[in-house]
């Protein structure tokens, strides 16, 4: 895992932009995997900043999104489909109908699922995925106890992220306890990962992914398994990890290898 520990969350988004920059400015057609929650939002903006002033161009791109809950349409205010909607696609030049996330109104779950697993295949398969991580270490809603090669399927979601989500609904709103969400096994399948986390209150689950062991218990701990995983985060979202000032010194040591073979 490349792990980059950056001053505040406006780098982590902006170091996160850089990165999917760079994707698109490669391959025009890129498969981008999203995510939704609060750390993406301001990675997100960064984006439509950078589209706006002609930097970066979704119009050959697609993407598809880890997850959605279970119940909600598309045109629900708290279905990660409207979210996208508005937090990015109806700001970008990005083609809709090349914009997937999991259908919440799917009539079989089961079925769809299958068929979201084999849109990607389609479309060759994630090229960079987008991550945030949750409080008890889940990656999409792969709660722990996941399987490390899962697909996409239903998930039930645990008690905490229920409570963690509650934020978004209002008391008189029906919050889904089930959701369809890309599996872990498909979320190693992407060609490279990002992982953004923000903020104290991810600071014990970022240590569990980058320090403890490999295991179904932190869902997140499986990119120690992927070959080109980076993982973002800012100071306070690092401030468990026991090796920090080593993964720095990594960090700086593999900016001048870069620099280095820039130049050749
Ligand atoms: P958050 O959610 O960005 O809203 O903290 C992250 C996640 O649950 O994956």
């Amino acid at each position: 895992m490349q792990i980059v520990i950056l001053k505040d969350a406006q780098e982590v988004a902006r170091y996160g932009a850089d990165i999917f920059t760079t994707q698109l400015q490669r391959k025009a057609e890129s498969v981008l995997g999203l995510a939704t929650g609060s750390t993406p939002v301001a990675l997100y903006q960064e984006l439509i900043t950078r589209n706006k002033a002609g930097l970066i161009n979704f119009s050959e791109a697609s993407t598809f999104n880890l997850d959605e809950y279970l119940g909600l349409n598309g045109e629900h205010p708290q279905s990660y489909r409207y979210f996208m909607n508005e937090q990015l696609f109806n700001h970008i030049n990005i083609d809709k109908d090349r914009t997937h996330v999991p259908p919440g109104d799917a009539k079989n779950p089961v079925v769809a699922c299958q068929e979201y697993e084999a849109k990607i295949a389609a479309a060759g398969g994630v090229d960079i995925q987008l991550l945030g991580i949750g409080r008890n270490g889940h990656i999409g809603f792969n709660e722990p106890s996941s399987g490390l090669t899962s697909r996409t399927r239903v998930k039930t979601l645990t008690k905490a992220t229920i409570d963690d989500n509650a934020r978004f609904f209002t008391a008189d709103e029906y919050q889904p306890h089930l959701s369809i969400t890309m599996g872990i096994g498909t979320i190693l399948d992407a060609k490279k990962v990002v992982l953004l986390a923000t903020g104290k209150n991810k600071a014990e689950a970022v240590k569990a992914m980058v320090e403890g062991p490999l295991t179904a218990a932190c869902p997140a701990s499986a990119l120690q398994l992927h070959r080109d995983a980076v993982i973002v985060v800012d100071l306070d979202a690092a401030s468990a990890l026991n090796d920090l000032e080593f993964y720095q010194h990594i960090e700086a040591e593999n900016q001048k290898l870069q620099a280095y073979l820039a130049s050749l």
